[in-house]
């Protein structure tokens, strides 16, 4: 009897499992392809009494949902397993993950950035591509003045008044444009020379700019800030000394040394035997410059300074030589894995 079949197809269906994608295909085959158990049922349905179609009917669907319903659960229950990592060894030791370093120029500037903004400073930024007025003329630069000589400062061929900075004391005069003091900036940024790269010289490189405008800003402060910033960065032994200089920018200007940070002072070949170096150039920003950056200069005085990274760079890691910073050898970067 039809009916007997299908219970027993039933009890059947109840049973199955499928460990594997291959093993479930096979169920699916035996009961549900055209050959296969259900079909084969439905075929015998013609043969049944018209008076028992319906009961019979029925059975047959209950017995494909049921049979539906089995291999879809075990379809799930088999893609579980496959995403169970259980197999994976989560105690052994992972392979080594290579990290980038930072490069030595970033490190350095970020660590100046760090001490300034300590003191108050914010960061200011301007564009690389600069205008003669920024550059120059707002600096106090005489028409004259040889740092606009074709030898030092790129120009753009078809512009004559657009160059590439050749310092970072352009972004003083952005910043004096948009801001009436109280101002205290810091500056950081990459600047442009012509000049034949050597191991001492190179076509660009990287300043840092200070730019401190208020009421009653002294060379004291200046001189002050200096020291801190210069003992917090070389170690707090180190002396400084200022040294009377000349910038279009300031008056008056001074070029400030530290104490050898290589020999202690000492005498050694870095320092050239006297015991300092160089490190900056600062001064009172010279009341034209405020006056061509809308600043009233019978109300306001401010200092300035700025520094090469590079130089910074030199005195802390002893890189003797500077193209070692823009070749990008990864036996040099690495050098400075653990300096970050
Ligand atoms: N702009 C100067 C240079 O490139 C460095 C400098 C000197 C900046 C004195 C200053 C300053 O702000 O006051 O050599």
């Amino acid at each position: 009897m039809i009916t007997d079949r299908i219970n027993e197809v039933l009890a059947e269906v109840s049973g199955i499992t499928a460990d594997s994608a291959e093993a479930l295909e096979s169920l699916r085959i035996r009961y549900m392809s055209k050959k296969g158990i259900v079909s084969e049922l439905m075929n015998e349905f013609r043969n049944v009494p018209a008076e028992q179609k319906r009961e019979v009917g029925m059975k047959i669907n209950e017995l494909k949902t049921t049979i539906q319903d089995r291999i879809s659960e075990l379809r799930q229950r088999l893609s579980a397993a496959e995403s169970d990592h259980s197999d994976i060894d989560l105690t052994r030791t992972p392979y080594p993950v290579r990290l980038g370093t930072r490069h030595p120029l970033s490190i350095v500037k970020n660590e100046i950035v760090d001490i300034f903004s300590r003191m108050g400073f914010a960061m200011a930024d301007g564009p690389e591509i600069e205008d003669d007025w920024h550059v120059f003329s707002s600096m106090n630069f005489a028409e004259d003045h040889p740092a606009r000589d074709m030898q030092d400062t790129f120009f753009i061929e078809s512009h004559p008044d657009i160059i590439l900075r050749t310092h970072t004391s352009s972004v003083q005069s952005r910043v004096m444009e948009t801001t009436q003091p109280p101002i205290r900036v810091i500056c950081p940024g990459r600047v442009y020379r012509n000049e034949a790269i050597s191991a001492r010289a190179h076509c660009f490189f990287h300043q840092v700019e200070g730019l401190y405008i208020d009421k009653e800003v002294s060379f004291t402060d200046l001189k002050q800030v200096l020291l801190t910033f210069a003992r917090e960065m070389f170690g707090a032994d180190t002396q400084i000394r200022l040294r009377p200089s000349y910038f279009p920018f300031t008056e008056p200007s001074a070029e400030m040394d530290i104490s050898c940070n290589i020999c202690g002072g000492k005498g050694c070949s870095f320092c050239k035997h006297t015991g300092w170096v160089e490190i900056l150039g600062c001064g009172m920003v010279d009341p034209a410059v405020l006056e061509a950056g809308g600043i009233d200069s019978s109300l306001y005085t401010g200092y300035a300074f700025g520094m090469g990274i590079e130089r910074i760079t030199n005195l802390k890691y002893s890189v003797k030589d500077l193209r070692l910073f823009s070749e990008n050898d990864t036996r040099f970067l690495e050098e400075f894995m653990a300096a970050h």
